[in-house]
């Protein structure tokens, strides 16, 4: 299985992560420095999991130099108008000590009024001002590439449909055994968009039963990997960008050995996996009072 995908800035990004998202202070450090011990080269954060001061700490003292680290973050959704963009992503590049990001993604599709949970309905259903301003990022030499998170296809297209300067490098969403999205997966495909799959194992909550899926087990048991392993390697194989989650350094290390499936194992799983209906383990658009459901291919805008 690659180790990289090519963007289309021609960057190479790591084709596993290490995902900080619920990795809490006091141990996200130790986790991002064993990681980049074992051999990680590309870390996923955002603003909003209030850890990247630590991330950045740790990716010091780690002595990897900078120019060999893949690091992500994300604008969140107070910072969507354009003219809060740059101080947002400042913030992030200050805490995470570094003077540029490899990418910067837009975390929702969902606006907020800045310091309220109220939606910025204006902003929420035209992404573009928002787009414009992180091409200016671009620009300026503060970030390499820029995508989005959590998009359905009709977000994508609501904001592809606009005269872009820089076309989303990745889309970051849900995908896992419960969730895994099959339509995504090849409308990315048709239209090259890369995605990186969160929650890959399902989440602090699904874990357990991601793991035990008897397909997984089974697999693991003749390929002679583990049940975490199938999965990270079934979603590397699909395609994506795979972002486990873990500050536990022994699954760390399992976390970053993917395997190529054989074909009709890989089948047997995505079968499995898109056997059941979906489950996800987010989606705020109640949460947030967003009127509408954000992951609905329906929804309007
Ligand atoms: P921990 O961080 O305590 O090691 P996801 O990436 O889907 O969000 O899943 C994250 C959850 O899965 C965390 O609870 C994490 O626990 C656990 N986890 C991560 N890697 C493994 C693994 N290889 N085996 C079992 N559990 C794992």
């Amino acid at each position: 299985l690659p180790s990289y995908y090519e963007l289309p800035s021609g960057d190479k990004i790591p084709s596993v992560a290490l995902g900080v998202w619920k990795a809490s202070k006091g141990q996200v450090g130790q986790a991002v420095k064993h990681a980049l011990k074992t051999g990680y080269r590309h870390i996923d954060g955002a603003w909003i999991y209030g850890n990247e001061e630590e991330v950045g700490k740790a990716i010091g003292e780690s002595g990897v130099p900078r120019g060999d680290l893949w690091i992500t973050s994300k604008l969140w959704n107070d910072f969507h108008a354009p003219e809060d963009v740059e101080a947002a992503l400042d913030v992030s590049l200050k805490a995470l000590n570094t003077e540029y990001l490899d990418l910067y993604l837009i975390h929702w599709p969902i606006a907020f009024k800045k310091g309220t949970r109220e939606v910025d309905h204006s902003l929420t259903e035209n992404v573009y001002p928002t787009w414009q301003a992180l091409e200016k990022l671009v620009d300026k030499g503060k970030v390499r590439n820029i995508g989005v998170s959590n998009f359905n296809i009709a977000r994508m297209k609501n904001l592809t449909a606009n005269p872009l300067k820089y076309t989303p490098a990745v889309n970051q969403v849900e995908l896992s055994f419960w969730n895994p999205q099959p339509s995504l997966i090849s409308w990315a495909k048709e239209n090259h968009l890369l995605l990186e799959a969160y929650s890959p194992l399902g989440g602090d909550g699904q874990v357990g039963n991601s793991l035990r899926v008897p397909e997984v087990q089974e697999i693991a048991k003749e390929v002679g990997i583990t049940p975490a392993q199938v999965i990270i390697s079934w979603l590397a194989q699909r395609g994506s960008v795979v972002l486990p989650k873990s500050v536990t350094p022994s699954r760390i290390d399992e976390n970053l050995q993917v395997y190529e499936l054989p074909q009709d194992l890989f089948e047997k799983l995505e079968k499995a996996a898109e056997g059941h209906e979906p489950k996800r383990t987010v989606n705020p658009s109640k949460g947030v009072g967003l009127g509408y459901d954000v992951f609905d291919e329906g929804w309007p805008f």
